[in-house]
């Protein structure tokens, strides 16, 4: 089967009350251990693509791990462009095979948000590309970008009609809330579900999208702390939550730290037992092998998405 854009999954994924798993990929190992999972329990997947995993591990060698992936599963995979921040980024990706892309004009005063948007959506339409733009703005650390919590803002419901009809994008992100990285709340973990619902209101039937959506697993955690690590603090969106906005109108839900952690945790952990290992097989293998069991794991009971490939 060829590389899909997100139309169909996230018409399914909102009539069906399920979301589906956007993971972000940087290497030959995370990309083996999300596609090994959704392949066991016949999942749709979106694989994305940031800027700074573009610039580490080269576009062509990404595209090329993802066809590979595309020929041993045989599921439906959209590549998508994670928060790109420009017309040039958005193009390129498109030219080079992205079948989604986003493009994160969030930081922009209203007007240049619709305008930036809606050149996007004008090319990647032409090309059979979807789009994800976003309205409000997260906290956390995102690439280069460290967006500090008083710079944050909620999205406001009363500006999304606009917005979606203004620039023609086929999926909106927004913020309710979480925030990137592995420190998401200082105190209890609290999300806006009334702007989610009063969204989805104004917007019937159109797919929502939520960044910054680890977890941050405490399993993980203890275990990068218990080996050497430092990560006091950290925590992540209860899976609760997740559960719940997949039942409204979320289909895309954003994962990248809790595959950081799973795959740091596992190494770390080897180290620590077998100090003269230097095998990179030895450790990047059972860090795959963690990967898939929280991908299948958050497939199967958090996003609901398994079976429905
Ligand atoms: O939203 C950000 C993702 O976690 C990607 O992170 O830009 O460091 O690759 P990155
Ligand atoms: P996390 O940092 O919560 O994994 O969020 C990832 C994300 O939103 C990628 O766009
Ligand atoms: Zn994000």
């Amino acid at each position: 089967m060829p590389l899909v854009n997100t139309t169909e999954m996230f018409k399914k994924a909102y009539e069906g009350g399920y979301a589906i798993g956007a993971f972000n990929v940087n290497n030959m190992e995370i990309v083996q251990g999300i596609t090994e999972a959704a392949k066991e329990v016949n999942a749709p997947l979106i694989l994305q693509v940031s800027s700074g995993a573009r610039k580490y591990a080269n576009h062509t060698y990404l595209m090329k791990l993802i066809e590979a992936a595309l020929i041993e599963t045989d599921l439906p995979i959209a590549v998508h462009l994670d928060h790109g921040d420009s017309f040039e980024l958005c193009k390129s990706c498109i030219d080079g095979g992205f079948t989604s892309v986003m493009i994160d004009g969030s930081h922009l005063p209203f007007e240049e948000n619709i305008a930036l948007t809606k050149k996007v959506v004008e090319y990647a339409h032409a090309h059979g590309v979807t789009v994800e733009g976003e309205l409000g703005r997260l906290a956390g650390v995102e690439d280069d970008i460290n967006v500090s919590e008083e710079d944050s803002s909620y999205t406001r419901p009363e500006e999304v009609e606009e917005f979606v009809s203004r620039t023609g994008v086929d999926s909106l992100a927004i913020a309710i809330g979480t925030s990137h990285g592995a420190y998401k709340f200082s105190g209890e973990p609290k999300l806006r579900f009334d702007i989610l619902e009063e969204v989805s209101r104004r917007l019937p039937g159109f797919p929502i999208v939520l960044h910054g959506a680890s977890s941050v697993i405490p399993e993980y955690v203890d275990m990068i702390n218990q080996f050497g690590g430092k990560m006091p603090g950290a925590r992540g969106v209860p899976e609760d939550m997740l559960r719940k906005a997949a039942s409204m109108a979320v289909c895309k839900i954003n994962i990248d730290s809790d595959l950081r952690l799973a795959m740091t945790a596992t190494i770390r952990k080897v180290f620590a037992e077998t100090p003269g290992e230097f095998d990179p097989r030895k450790y990047l293998g059972p860090a795959r092998a963690e990967i898939k069991k929280l991908v299948k794991d958050k497939l199967i009971n958090v996003l609901g998405c398994a079976g429905k490939a």
